[in-house]
């Protein structure tokens, strides 16, 4: 991309206002590379959508969303633009002035997409560090137990018993009843949290919505069951939900939210966001401390006080959430839905596929399981991609044999059927 860089950079007392523009203008070239037909209907979603803007080989069917989401091209561009920006003067754009305000605006509409303070909104790198931090730093000790179940991913789990031997509070999981998920409503879900909770329990750990089958958890009432129970802190795993659903954190009344933004809000890779809510701030001693330490101490930006990092990137997300607040809400919960139902009923009329995801949309996103007859699913999803271009996750466990499939907005029913006759093949 060629754009114009202001010289005014260079001066001593540069404006803030000129490197403000800067932006400006490289966002504005971003949007005028994304060629758009004439004739594109107002659809957000879809093939014909005007927002199939991506840079996906066209060989390839990508329904794996849930493992690593695709950037729009508009947010490539962007992003490409701030890298040659910084490359002028990387001292400038690193470690001085320009991109401070910007970064604040890019917390403050992260924080408008999940609904909660700016004040409460780390900028990391994904959920994974975000439950390292916790696992590490909150005040847990011998007598404490960590909760949580089977369906919480290696990301949320692995660090707590990693932390455990050397803090000596004990980490228990319990099995979640996965065969039985298409049976379950909210109730049921709560149900078995509130079993599984003990007199110990002092910190609860669930995703928003499990990376195997997609049970989207009635997140507020387990947190106002586990509160009542006595549980110190619920965490809430939300790799699988920002922009893929609504998020509204004040509503859910937790403590801390992860998730990684190069997922749904289709971010440069390696950006996570961390809502800690703000007196949980103070309980938790930074994994990682430079000579911020002091600079942000009592301010949620302690937790991102990395040195050196990539700014162009974080200055990135702010176009990625830009382009995810330009979708309609409605719209995309209905091109989820509706896709989650044609699934379903592909599944009902072919008698070698069998639906291994809750079965109301209440419980359910646009992440589902199918297990495929007689068959490993992780060699089908290996067969799929190398046969037939089909980007699927498969798992073989003890829990679930078949193959996930988590589609986003540019996909449509015709990669279902695709996915569907190559099966068959
Ligand atoms: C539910 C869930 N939690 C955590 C993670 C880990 O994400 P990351 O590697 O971005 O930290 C994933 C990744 O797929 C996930 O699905």
């Amino acid at each position: 991309m060629r754009m114009a860089i202001s010289r005014r950079r260079f001066l001593k007392g540069a404006s803030s206002a000129a490197l403000l523009a800067e932006l400006g203008l490289i966002r504005e070239t971003a949007a005028r590379s994304v060629i758009r037909a004439p004739s594109e209907p107002a659809s957000i979603t879809g093939k014909a959508g005007w927002n199939d803007q991506y840079s996906l080989d066209p060989s390839v069917t990508y329904l794996n969303h849930g493992s690593i989401g695709t950037i729009p091209r508009v947010v490539q561009e962007a992003h490409s633009g701030y890298l040659s920006l910084c490359e002028t003067n990387p001292w400038l754009y690193m470690w001085s002035e320009p991109w401070v305000e910007p970064r604040e605006e890019v917390r403050r509409r992260a924080a408008a997409l999940v609904n909660c303070d700016p004040e409460e909104l780390a900028i990391t790198h994904n959920t994974t560090e975000c439950f390292n931090l916790l696992a590490g730093g909150l005040p847990l000790g011998a007598g404490d137990e960590v909760l949580f179940s089977s369906l919480n991913h290696l990301g949320a789990s692995v660090c707590w018993y990693n932390q455990s031997v050397r803090r000596g509070y004990s980490v228990r999981q319990f099995d979640f009843p996965i065969d039985e998920i298409g049976l379950l409503n909210e109730s049921d879900v709560v149900a078995r949290y509130e079993e599984a909770i003990g007199p110990n329990t002092r910190i609860l750990v669930l995703p928003h919505v499990d990376n195997t089958v997609g049970l989207r958890h009635p997140v507020a009432q387990i947190t106002s069951m586990a509160r009542d129970k006595g549980v110190r802190w619920i965490v809430v795993d939300g790799a699988q939900t920002a922009s893929m659903i609504p998020v509204d954190l004040k509503a859910l009344g937790i403590d801390v939210y992860a998730t990684s933004a190069h997922k749904w809000i289709q971010s440069p890779k390696e950006l996570g966001l961390a809502y800690i809510k703000e007196e949980v701030q103070t309980q938790i001693r930074p994994m990682w401390v430079t000579w911020g330490q002091n600079y942000w101490k009592d301010t949620v930006r302690i937790f991102e006080d990395y040195g050196t990092r990539a700014l162009p990137a974080v200055i990135a997300l702010g176009d990625a959430l830009n382009f995810q607040t330009q979708l309609n809400e409605e719209e995309r919960e209905r091109h989820h839905w509706q896709l989650w139902q044609n699934m379903q009923q592909i599944v009902d009329e072919n008698d070698n596929l069998f639906w291994r995801s809750p079965t109301s949309w209440n419980l359910s996103a646009a992440l589902y399981a199918v297990e495929v007859r007689d068959k490993n699913g992780s060699d089908v999803a290996k067969s799929l991609f190398e046969e037939h271009g089909i980007v699927v996750r498969g798992f073989n466990t003890p829990a679930l044999n078949g193959i996930r499939i988590s589609p986003n907005i540019a996909n449509d029913t015709n990669d279902l059927e695709k996915l569907v006759a190559a099966i068959g093949d």
